[in-house]
């Protein structure tokens, strides 16, 4: 019965390569959404733009404040805020289309481009922070 074994190949090959594809889309979705939504003011580079736009490669405040940052790419952020030593006091604008799973894939492509290096972070924190 080759046929049938070609068949069960085929569904485990498919079972174990999911996640890889799975988790490839998401990080493509993350770095579109980016660009779609924040690189007009952070850049392609994540770099920011001197007092005027705050760093998000190697941003000490995205690694430490990772639930500020959910509610802010949903909601706004204003105030001041001192990222990596340097005191910003801009607004910016929320994106109430975002659902839970684009902010997911947007976070977790900042935390892993340009060399930072924070971790991941889930659907379920995300959704907790939102609720905050
Ligand atoms: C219109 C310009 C603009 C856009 C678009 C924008 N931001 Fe921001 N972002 C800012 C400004 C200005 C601040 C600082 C706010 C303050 O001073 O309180 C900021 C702060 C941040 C911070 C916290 C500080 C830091 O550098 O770590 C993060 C993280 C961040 N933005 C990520 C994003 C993400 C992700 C998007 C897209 C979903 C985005 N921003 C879209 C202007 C923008």
């Amino acid at each position: 019965m080759p046929m049938r074994s070609l068949l069960y190949l085929a569904i485990i090959c498919t079972l174990i390569a999911l996640p890889f594809a799975c988790g490839k889309t998401d990080h493509l979705q993350g770095r579109n959404l980016y660009l779609q939504h924040c690189a007009s003011c952070h850049f392609e580079t994540g770099e920011g733009l001197r007092q005027l736009m705050p760093p998000l490669a190697g941003s000490d405040y995205l690694e430490k404040n990772p639930g500020m940052v959910v509610r802010g790419i949903r909601k706004g952020m204003s105030g001041e805020m001192v990222v990596n030593g340097v005191t910003f006091n801009h607004e910016m604008p929320g994106n109430k289309e975002l659902s839970e799973f684009q902010i997911v894939n947007i976070m977790n492509y900042i935390n892993q481009a340009w060399g930072n290096d924070f971790g991941k972070i889930t659907v379920e924190e995300t959704r907790r922070w939102l609720e905050e």
